[in-house]
C-alpha cells in the first residue's frame, strides 16, 4: 500500500454527496497509474456493506477517556478497482445513516464517532510491517490525523509518514467543545493550539495547519478560500504555500453514455437521438411536455446549493410568461420540500418535484435533460456539471467555485453552458432566459450539445496532479533504490 485514502465516504459504499464519488474513483485511476492505493471507511450498517464478506485483519480497543472501545479493521475479500478496508466500531457506527439519524438528524455522537475512526485507523497502521508512503485525508471528519501522526506519542513510528488534507467542503469544520478533548491520544500540551480555532477543537483547521500538502478540488475554490472560509480564511491564506488546487475528474467508467445500465437508450451513434430518446422517456415518466426545454435541478436541497432560488425563479420565469419545463430531484432542508411541492401542485404538468436520493433517476436526468442548473452559493468543484456535459445536458451555473473553472459561457467561441454572477432573482432568472433562447436557437444548441459531450473531463489527468503532489513529499517506487 502505497497511499491510503480515509474518508467516510466511497462510491459505491457508502456515498452521501460528491466526497463519495471522488473517494470511489480517484483511487482507481491512481493505481491505473500504477500507485497502489487504498480506501479505508467506517463499516455503516448498509445493505452494500453486509452482502459482502470481510476478512479480519486487526482487532483492537480504543480507550476514549473512561470508555473501552473494541474495533476491527477488515479488508474486502474481493477487492474492486483497489483494496479496500472498513473500521468496524460496534456502537459508533453500525448505523445506516453516513452522518443522520432516520430523522434527519445529524448524530450527537459526531465528534466521539469522527476521533475514534481516525483513531482505530492509526492504530492499526503502526502495527504494519510496511508503512503507507502518503495518507491522503479527506474532509474534516480524517482532519485530526495530521495533527495525531506528528503529535501523539503513541503513533510516533508513523511521524514521518506524509500527509495529504483534502478540502472538500469547506462549509463543514466538524468543530466540537474542548471539554471532549480527553477523548484524543495523549499529546503535548504545547501543542493543543494547533487544535484550535475560535475556542473549539475545529478538525478542519486542524488539518489545514498539520497536513504536509494541502489540496482544494478545483483552484477556483483555494482562491475563493482565501476570501471566505467560515473564519478561516486568513489560515488559508498563510497556508499557501504548501496548498494546490486539483480539479476533480469524473469515473468515465460508470459515468458512460454509451454503457450507462441504468439509461433505456443508451448512447448508440447519434447524440441527437440518444438526447431525444432519453428526453422522450423522461418526459413521460414525469408527465412533462417533451415540446418544452427541460431544465433539471439534481442535489442537496440546501441553501448551499442555492436551493432556496429554485422556487422563486421559476416562479417568476413562468408567472411572467416564459415557456420551460422543470424537474428538481433531491431531498434536504425540510421547508425547502414543502414549498417546491406545493410549486410542483401549482405547476402541474410542467413541473416534476421527486424528493428523494435516486442514483438511477439521476442518471436518466442526465441523459433526458436540455439543461442542468446549478445556482450554488458555494460550489467546492461540483460533478453535476461536468456528468450533465458528457451526458450532452448543457450547465446553467452561477460562475464560482470549481463551476467557474470547468465551465465556459456561451458568449465565448468555447462556450460550454451558462455562467451568471450574483445569486439574485435578476440574474438567475436572466440565465434560465439565455438558456431558453439558446434552445430555441437550434443549431447552435446542438452543436454545444455535441461538443460538450467530447470534453474530457476523465480522472487520468488529476490522478497524474496527485501523484506529482505525493513524489514531493514522498518517495516512490521509481525513486528507490
Ligand atoms: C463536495 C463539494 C462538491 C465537490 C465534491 C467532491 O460535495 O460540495 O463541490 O465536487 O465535494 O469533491
Amino acid at each position: 500500500m502505497q497511499v491510503l485514502h480515509v474518508s467516510t465516504e466511497c462510491y459505491p459504499i457508502a456515498k452521501s454527496g460528491g466526497l463519495g464519488d471522488v473517494v470511489g474513483a480517484l483511487p482507481k485511476y491512481l493505481n491505473k497509474a500504477g500507485i497502489d492505493s487504498s480506501v479505508i471507511l467506517p463499516k455503516y450498517d448498509n445493505k452494500w456493506i453486509s452482502k459482502q464478506i470481510w476478512i479480519t485483519c486487526f482487532k483492537g480497543v480504543i480507550q476514549l477517556d473512561t470508555d473501552l472501545i473494541a474495533f476491527k479493521i477488515q479488508q474486502l475479500k474481493t477487492p474492486l478497482a483497489f483494496p479496500l478496508y472498513v473500521v468496524d466500531i460496534p456502537g459508533k457506527y453500525d448505523r445506516p445513516g453516513i452522518y443522520l439519524d432516520h430523522n434527519g438528524m445529524g448524530y450527537e455522537d459526531a465528534a466521539q464517532r469522527a476521533i475514534c475512526f481516525q483513531r482505530a485507523i492509526l492504530q492499526w497502521l503502526i502495527t504494519l510491517e510496511k508503512l503507507p508512503k502518503v495518507i491522503h485525508c479527506h474532509d474534516h471528519h480524517t482532519g485530526l490525523i495530521p495533527f495525531m501522526l506528528q503529535h501523539c506519542p503513541e503513533f510516533s513510528v508513523l511521524k514521518k509518514v506524509p500527509s495529504v488534507f483534502t478540502i472538500h467542503n469547506g462549509e463543514y469544520p466538524g468543530s466540537f467543545d474542548w471539554e471532549l478533548v480527553n477523548l484524543l491520544p495523549l499529546f503535548d500540551g504545547r501543542v493543543g493550539g494547533l487544535l484550535d480555532w475560535d475556542q473549539q477543537i475545529n478538525p478542519l483547521a486542524t488539518g489545514i495547519k498539520c497536513c504536509w500538502k494541502l489540496t482544494t478540488v478545483s483552484p477556483g475554490y483555494l482562491e475563493e478560500l482565501q476570501i471566505y472560509t467560515k473564519g478561516l480564511s486568513h489560515l488559508l491564506q498563510q497556508e499557501m504555500p504548501k496548498s494546490h488546487g486539483i480539479l476533480n475528474g469524473i469515473d468515465t467508467q460508470v459515468w458512460n453514455p454509451a454503457t450507462d445500465t441504468y439509461l433505456a437508450h443508451p448512447l448508440k451513434k447519434s447524440a441527437r437521438v440518444f438526447k431525444a430518446t432519453n428526453k422522450k422517456w423522461l418526459c413521460t415518466h414525469f408527465n412533462v411536455p417533451p415540446t418544452l426545454p427541460l431544465i433539471t435541478f439534481i442535489g442537496r436541497l440546501a441553501r448551499e446549493k442555492g436551493a432556496d432560488f429554485l422556487a422563486p425563479t421559476i416562479e417568476h420565469y413562468l408567472s411572467s410568461g416564459g415557456k420551460a419545463a422543470f424537474i428538481v430531484l433531491g431531498t434536504g432542508d425540510p421547508t425547502l420540500h414543502k414549498i417546491l411541492s406545493d410549486l410542483g401542485e401549482k405547476y402541474k404538468g410542467i413541473i416534476a418535484i421527486a424528493l428523494e436520493y435516486n442514483e438511477q433517476l439521476a442518471h436518466q436526468l442526465y441523459a433526458g435533460s436540455d439543461f442542468i442548473w446549478m445556482p450554488s452559493r458555494v460550489e467546492p468543484c461540483g460533478l453535476n456539471q461536468l456528468y450533465a456535459m458528457r451526458y450532452g445536458t448543457i450547465p446553467i451555473v452561477r460562475a464560482i467555485g470549481g463551476l467557474k473553472d470547468t465551465v465556459v459561457d456561451i458568449s465565448n467561441p468555447n462556450g460550454s453552458g451558462i455562467q451568471f454572477n450574483q445569486l439574485s432573482l435578476a440574474d438567475t432568472t436572466q440565465a434560465i432566459q439565455r438558456a431558453v433562447s439558446l434552445y430555441n436557437n437550434k443549431e447552435a444548441f446542438a452543436f454545444i450539445r455535441e461538443a460538450i459531450m467530447d470534453l474530457n473531463f476523465s480522472w487520468e489527468k488529476s490522478a497524474e496532479d496527485y501523484f506529482s503532489l505525493y513524489k514531493k513529499i514522498a518517495r516512490f517506487q521509481e525513486f528507490d533504490d
